[in-house]
């Protein structure tokens, strides 16, 4: 976590909040409109660790967003896997307190790497800092538990999440991902 989280100013000159440290879950307090959205729009949204009773919006947003895809990604059956670990690892974002969930991220952390997974904002929602709230969130579970460095796969050719987690301070790094399916 390299970067800058600081204030910045975009090439318009729109005021650019972020979290400086990662001791926070709630978005940045800033004025002005930022990406179209009022920053009253931005700050509305609250993040907090899924709780029961959330699953099946949380699996009907993962669905929505990322579709069914192979069965080993189904979100259902993926979603109650995570859970079964018990290790509260799994975020949502409400937009304002009680309200609809329009966002949600799962971690995991083994004591040597922690890991995001599944980072996803309704299409309705996106540009308000949502996702950065929930990453954020994850992150400061992962340092307060001891973990030293945070890993993520994305798609190559998905542009708009690779630009997210680079504004987040994440880097590309010299890798090659490899992976096996197992029968269960
Ligand atoms: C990627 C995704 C999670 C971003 O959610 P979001 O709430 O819109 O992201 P944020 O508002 O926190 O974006 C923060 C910054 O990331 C960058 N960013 C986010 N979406 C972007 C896009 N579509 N194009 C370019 N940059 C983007 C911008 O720098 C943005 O700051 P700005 O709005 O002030 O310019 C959302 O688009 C999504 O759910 N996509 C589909 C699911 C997916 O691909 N998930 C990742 C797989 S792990």
């Amino acid at each position: 976590m390299g970067s800058d989280h600081g204030p910045r100013l975009s090439q318009g000159g729109i005021p650019r909040c972020r979290p400086r440290r990662l001791e926070s879950a709630v978005l940045p307090q800033c004025g002005g409109r930022i990406g179209g959205m009022t920053t009253s729009a931005r700050n509305r949204v609250r993040v907090r660790g899924f709780a029961e009773g959330d699953r099946d919006v949380v699996v009907a947003l993962w669905a929505r967003v990322f579709g069914e895809g192979a069965p080993r990604n189904a979100p259902g059956p993926m979603l109650d896997r995570k859970l079964a670990q018990g290790d509260g690892l799994v975020w949502v974002a409400e937009d304002g307190p009680g309200g609809a969930i329009v966002g949600a991220v799962a971690a995991g952390y083994d004591g040597v790497r922690g890991w995001i997974y599944h980072l996803a904002v309704d299409e309705a929602h996106r540009r308000r800092g949502i996702a950065t709230a929930l990453l954020r969130a994850a992150e400061v579970e992962l340092a307060r538990r001891g973990c030293p460095k945070v890993n993520l796969q994305v798609m190559g050719n998905n542009a708009a999440v690779v630009a997210l987690y680079e504004a987040a301070g994440y880097a590309v790094e010299d890798r090659i991902s490899m992976g096996r399916v197992l029968d269960v």
